[in-house]
């Protein structure tokens, strides 16, 4: 093999591997986000869905009073009145709640004091009714006030439950019933789980797509994500049923909604803590088309159109501007410098190209320097897809969204996908996509090795085509293992505990081995994709001098080669990570986290020729360093 180090081919964009964050699988509420109770505020399409009354010692009622038009974006508040001992309500959590030990946790209540005096006692308890963590509340006044109080647990239970008594005589209401663990992302109030943000910086994204995917279209457009819905203080705004609510009721999760804690400033705050540009998606006035297909009317389209500029004004605006004085009471005066701006999620045909355009009119002309994303639909190529691009191309769509779901086998056969591409036209994001295995045993089971390994052939051919390919991320990101609605997906999570599948392995080593410059890695003057199971591309990285070499070996039999290394002073040292497995069905799981995980060599080369021996079924990186 010869690479051609100093014959680079294409620019790799610093957001080439990025991810697509969206609330499927209890990604936001029950993953992410870290809040413990489930309907915290009594928004659930049923009032007390996941909440028990516990009347073992008193006598006691809750009264679900809605008082609808005076306060919309949260109308729900529990009237409780207890007669006489301890009467209360427990909350079960996302699947039970996740409790570590010796950590401190923080309860906080909205309340208002009606008659008497009443106690409240908030304890945790685990399966086994055993209390592990507890505080209390006293002197509640008559007006609505928020009260906090926080307490250290004396154990660890991955499915605790939060008990909350009343005790005494007398009648109280209650909102926003909220339990966090302190130890957030950065302790951050209203935060995100620490264990799965760490998961996604180990990524070094260069991008994060948000919110989605179809939870942006909607079942129908009533139910669309509305991002101003999601920002300003947590009790405000207005919950929703999630799209994934009631897809595929064989595996329906009726308790999935949005509370939209995680909303946009968090997307926001968590793009630039991770140093990855943020992607929003807005709903383009179209509903998702393999539902309701609902459309808003062409004359009705200015609504959708001003949420894209309030939003690039939340955003960008300085803080004399409405959106943008928002961002900086949330606690962000400076700005989140937007750039990328994406017009519907899975969308094609006519109706769609037609609501594109106006909003790429008006944004165009407001904002020029923001890059718009159009969407193309799901590949591989049919009429629809093929109308959508050949509209594309004819205007400056910055970037075009292809999403793919395929096979294996589509997958090593797609290495080649982008290498006859239009160089003309716009410029492709490769927004959602992930081999399907058939294997279905555990909820893990479908990210196997031989789909981890199909996706590193076909990232060699998104990266041997970095001038057109300028952005990719795997879909969906998050699963937790007891309330998903779709696999494969990228990090799978119970309560506690998290893992990375061997396909995060493989974005994980593509996007922490990026390099600034794809150069060309050929085996007698062709590039590597496919012929005797071998994919392979090449990047260096111009500031570190290093040499990221990634190679597919698809075969059952070792295959060795010399590399050869042109136009460059000398190999000098380097590591060798090698990801592989001799199962193609081979999966991690919560339980056994690294039974397929990159393991690092040091490489001794000196020179500029180097011999390697590829393991059968394997994917390596050479970081080689000239
Ligand atoms: O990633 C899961 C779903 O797949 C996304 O919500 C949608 O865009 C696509 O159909």
């Amino acid at each position: 093999l010869v690479v051609q180090v100093n014959k680079p081919v294409a620019a790799v964009q610093p957001t080439m591997w990025g991810i697509f964050f969206e609330d499927i699988n209890f990604g936001a509420d029950g993953g992410l986000y870290a809040e413990l109770v489930k309907n915290r505020s009594f928004e659930f399409l049923k009032p007390m869905l996941g909440w028990k009354e516990l009347r073992q010692t008193g006598k006691g009622k809750t009264l679900i009073i809605n008082q609808g038009n005076e306060k919309p974006q949260n109308p729900r508040f529990a009237r409780i009145t207890v007669d006489s001992g301890s009467y209360g309500l427990s909350n079960e959590g996302f699947r039970g709640m996740g409790i570590q030990k010796g950590k401190q946790y923080n309860f906080s209540v909205w309340a208002k004091s009606g008659e008497g005096n009443l106690i409240m006692k908030v304890e945790l308890v685990n399966t086994a009714g055993k209390k592990i963590g507890e505080a209390s509340l006293t002197s509640f006044s008559n007006d609505w006030k928020k009260y906090t109080v926080s307490f250290i647990t004396t154990d660890t239970a991955s499915k605790g439950l939060l008990n909350v008594f009343f005790e005494g005589k007398g009648m109280i209401d209650v909102d926003m019933i909220s339990l966090f663990p302190q130890d957030t992302w950065k302790n951050r109030p209203n935060g995100l789980r620490a264990d799965l943000v760490q998961m996604l910086a180990d990524l070094k994204p260069g991008f994060i797509r948000f919110p989605g995917g179809c939870i942006v279209e909607g079942q129908e457009l009533e139910t669309r994500y509305q991002w101003k819905k999601t920002v300003g203080l947590p009790e405000d705004r207005q919950l929703s049923i999630n799209r994934w609510n009631t897809e595929f009721p064989r595996r329906s999760t009726p308790d999935y909604f949005q509370s939209f804690g995680l909303g946009f400033y968090e997307y926001f705050q968590l793009s630039e803590d991770i140093g990855a540009e943020p992607l929003p998606i807005l709903n383009c006035g179209m509903a998702c088309q393999y539902n309701t297909g609902e459309v808003a009317p062409m004359d009705q389209l200015d609504p959708y159109i001003q949420d894209a500029l309030d939003l690039i004004e939340f955003a960008n605006g300085d803080t004399s501007t409405k959106w943008g004085k928002l961002r900086a009471d949330m606690g962000h005066p400076a700005t989140f410098n937007l750039k990328y701006l994406g017009i519907g999620n899975e969308q094609w045909d006519e109706q769609y190209v037609e609501r594109y355009r106006a909003f790429e009119k008006v944004l165009q002309q407001k904002h020029p320097g923001i890059v718009l994303v159009g969407s193309a639909g799901p590949a591989p190529n049919g009429p629809r897809f093929d109308y959508a691009w050949k509209e594309f191309k004819q205007s400056k769509a910055g970037l075009v969204d292809e999403h793919y779901y395929q096979s294996p086998e589509w997958f090593f056969k797609n290495a080649t996908r982008y290498d006859n591409y239009d160089r003309k036209g716009p410029k492709v994001f490769a927004g959602e996509y992930a081999a399907h295995s058939k294997d279905d045993k555990d909820a893990e089971s479908k990210n196997t090795w031989i789909s981890a390994l199909a996706e590193a052939a076909f990232m060699t051919g998104l990266e041997r085509n970095a001038d057109i390919v300028q952005m990719a991320s795997y879909a969906p990101l998050f699963a937790h293992v007891e309330a998903w609605q779709w696999r494969p997906d990228l990090i799978w999570f119970d309560n506690l505990r998290s893992v990375g599948t061997p396909n995060y392995y493989v974005q994980k080593l593509f996007a922490n081995n990026k390099g600034t410059l794809a150069v060309p890695i050929l085996q007698y003057g062709h590039v590597l994709t496919g012929k005797d199971s071998i994919y392979a591309s090449a990047t260096i990285d111009q500031n570190k001098k290093i040499l990221q070499l990634k190679i597919v070996n698809a075969s059952s039999a070792a295959k060795g080669f010399m590399i050869t290394i042109e136009g460059a002073s000398v190999f000098r040292g380097g590591v060798w990570q090698v990801l592989s497995a001799t199962d193609p069905l081979a999966y991690n799981t919560l339980d056994k986290p690294s039974y397929v995980v990159p393991i690092s060599t040091p490489v001794k080369a000196s020179g500029s020729r180097l011999k390697v021996l590829l393991q059968p079924s394997s994917f390596n990186v050479l970081s080689l360093p000239f």
